[in-house]
């Protein structure tokens, strides 16, 4: 269940105004196009997939101590974002789940490298393109380490490809090596790719009903996407140049960064563009909430909470903390609008795999109507160009 509150910490808006618009950006999302199929969740998985994810993860299960996800950016961070948000704080998973791929640390690779020694692995390595430097040097550490452990028929069973369904060195690899695969939609870009296979696998590997994730995806009410992007869109012409993605259960932490990227990338081009930012509360009001309060007004909030129904008593207050924190959640929040820093607030019941997918479809439909709001093409990243290109002219001198 998802529970908006677009009015307690808003100062009220105009939304007249977009009805063209909103009638022109429904007609694009029907009408399908390029990059689109995340739009249409039929595309994005099919039932005959979703069944080969099931035997996959189950077959992963059974047969490894670690599964290693290698990937980065779109291809990494919606995973990660559902199993941090669905898993408990001190169990972990088993398998145990380990992310590779998602920096240039030596120190990263050399201990996981280390840690996996007398470990049974098997490994996923998701990248569209497969040319992306970070997975690519982290691949080719895990796999000669593999290598050297497993023979050839033993890989077959331990390396798992998703990658473009035609193209690219990955699936070279995997052709020529008979590895599995499982293929990346051309359609869908990798930020809005987390329910395809791209995110759907290592959620199954963790435990997760991938079932329950695609149902919330489907409930969700694109007019209310569309009454956030629009919000959004306000204040950004209001100056609101900062958008803090604000939430109180530490779980969400990754489910933010998602977020972040989801919006900086679909948005932020053409010099123009709301920065994504995010406030884990209540410990960055600890660092950052003089800021908040008092500082360059160029900030509006999207607060992610969670009905607080807390159980855990203390000595010092007559609430359980779940409902102190839900009482921080609001007085916070009153008092960021009394200086001008609005809120939206976005509550859903509970954390599990429907809540969890319909944020999901929700942020992405927000995120792409708003990209076509502001004027720009929500589906490419030209910007992140110009530093590869500069990083790959250096290593290949
Ligand atoms: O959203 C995107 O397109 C990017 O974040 C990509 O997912 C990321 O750069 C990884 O690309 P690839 O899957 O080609 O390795």
């Amino acid at each position: 269940m998802l529970k908006i509150d677009f009015n307690t910490y808003l100062k009220s808006k105009n939304f007249e105004k977009y009805n063209t618009q909103v009638s022109h950006i429904k007609n694009i999302l029907d009408n399908g196009g390029e990059m689109l199929d995340w739009y249409d969740l039929s595309k994005c998985i099919s039932p005959k997939e979703i069944d080969k994810i099931k035997k996959v993860s189950q077959y992963i299960k059974n047969n490894c101590d670690i599964f290693i996800v290698i990937g980065i950016g779109g291809s990494f961070l919606g995973a990660k974002a559902v199993i941090d948000a669905l898993s408990p704080y001190f169990t972990k998973n088993k398998p145990e789940i380990i992310f590779a791929g998602t920096s240039l640390s030596e120190c990263y690779l050399k201990e996981l490298i280390e840690y996996i020694d007398n470990k049974r692995i098997i490994i996923n390595v998701i990248s569209k393109s497969g040319t992306t430097l970070e997975p690519s040097i982290a691949f080719d550490i895990i796999y000669q380490k593999m290598q050297k452990k497993y023979s050839k028929e033993e890989l077959k069973k331990r390396i798992i490809i998703t990658t473009d369904p035609e193209k690219g060195i990955l699936r070279k690899l995997a052709q020529e090596n008979d590895y599995e695969t499982f293929d990346v939609p051309v359609q869908i870009g990798g930020r809005y790719s987390v329910l395809t296979v791209v995110g759907l696998l290592p959620i199954a590997v963790a435990g997760y009903n991938i079932d329950d994730l695609l149902f919330g995806a489907k409930n969700v009410s694109i007019d209310l996407a569309f009454q956030y992007a629009i919000i959004r869109d306000i204040l950004y012409k209001e100056n609101k140049l900062v958008e803090l993605f604000t939430f109180y259960e530490p779980k969400l932490e990754y489910f933010v960064e998602w977020l972040k990227q989801l919006f900086g990338e679909t948005q932020g081009k053409n010099k123009k563009g709301i920065l994504p930012s995010s406030s884990n509360n209540t410990r960055d009001l600890h660092s950052l909430g003089q800021f908040y309060q008092d500082g360059n007004p160029i900030i509006f909030e999207t607060i992610i909470g969670i009905e607080a129904n807390g159980k855990l008593k203390n000595n010092l207050y007559n609430y359980a903390v779940e409902d102190i924190n839900m009482i921080a959640l609001k007085q916070v929040a009153y008092a960021h609008l009394k200086v001008g820093v609005e809120s939206n607030l976005i509550i859903i019941d509970k954390i599990n795999e429907y809540n969890i997918g319909m944020l999901i479809y929700f942020f992405e439909l927000a995120a792409a109507i708003g990209g076509y709001l502001l004027g720009v093409n929500p589906f490419d990243q030209p910007g992140v160009t110009a530093y590869k290109k500069l990083i790959e002219n250096e290593l290949n001198k």
